[in-house]
């Protein structure tokens, strides 16, 4: 099985700008990307922060550009998101019994569990799992096969990455996660977003991917406090292939447009310059 992961799309309606940027336009280039690359893929997956204020006129923007996906596409929600301005645009969504947008899909290859870390009643933008979503989580980890990886897609971390404001803004509850995890089962692989930043490494035996956003990331910064930095870094989407029970994630730089050449080429090896390499190589 392959997807592609897209994360903090951070929408404002058509015609507007965040930070300087128009997710609208960029979010074109990485659907114009994924279309012409990856004709296999079983999805896209959304992490979160799908718009940035939840206006209905956000989430009418985004349906748009995701609809000119060929893949179907899996959409999770994020602090920044608003449950009801989604849900009138997009009333196919994932809903569990008691409304929340979450899921456990089982394929042949992998099971993917999505999880709602959204807390509408707090407006620090930190996350949270309810008893409601625990009890979903338990069900999910306990009646998963286990023959095959079990991959965790959720918003929020529930554990610090060492980026001060974030770290206060994280998964509020992430021990009471945990609790449900080590009497039923790890997850294989745990996806994140949130953090608007590429961070990989493993929580308490866990392997981790935090993908890095589709809009403004937050800066390499790890003195800043009281406040977000951020930057203009470019984006990436992951494309992943799970296989034999195997992980591997690419990042790909779908914004790039500098030269392309081959590392064998003499000519190109040669170059002194970037100029002298475009020379060379055309
Ligand atoms: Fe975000």
């Amino acid at each position: 099985m392959k997807f592609v992961i897209l994360t903090d799309t951070h929408f404002v309606p058509a015609g507007r700008k965040l930070y300087g940027l128009d997710p609208a336009a960029r979010l074109a280039i990485a659907v114009d990307t994924i279309n012409a690359t990856h004709r296999d893929i079983a999805f896209v997956i959304v992490t979160g922060d799908l718009a940035h204020w939840g206006e209905q006129g956000a989430y009418e923007s985004l349906a748009a550009q995701l609809g000119r996906l060929d893949a179907p596409v899996i959409l999770m929600l994020g602090n920044h998101d608003k449950r009801d301005a989604f849900r009138a645009v997009f009333p196919q969504a994932d809903r569990d019994d008691h409304g929340f947008v979450q899921k456990m899909r089982v394929t042949d290859a992998a099971t993917i569990v999505t999880m709602d870390t959204l807390n509408e009643d707090t407006p620090d933008h930190a996350g949270i799992l309810c008893g409601a979503r625990l009890k979903f989580l338990e069900n999910a980890l306990t009646s998963a096969p286990t023959d095959r990886p079990l991959l965790l897609f959720q918003h929020h971390p529930p554990f610090d990455s060492g980026l001060r404001y974030m770290d206060t803004i994280k998964l509020a509850n992430g021990e009471d996660e945990w609790k449900v995890i080590a009497r039923t089962r790890k997850p294989d692989y745990l996806f994140m977003g949130h953090l608007h930043r590429p961070i990989a490494g493993t929580w308490r035996g866990i392997p981790f991917h935090i993908q890095r956003a589709l809009t403004h990331q937050v800066a390499f910064d790890f003195e800043a406090q009281g406040h977000i930095p951020g930057t203009h870094e470019a984006p990436d989407y992951s494309f992943v292939s799970v296989a034999d029970g195997n992980v591997v994630i690419h990042h790909c730089s779908f914004l790039y447009d500098g030269p392309n050449f081959s590392l064998h080429d003499a000519e190109a090896q040669a170059a002194q310059s970037l100029e002298e390499l475009s020379r060379r190589t055309d």
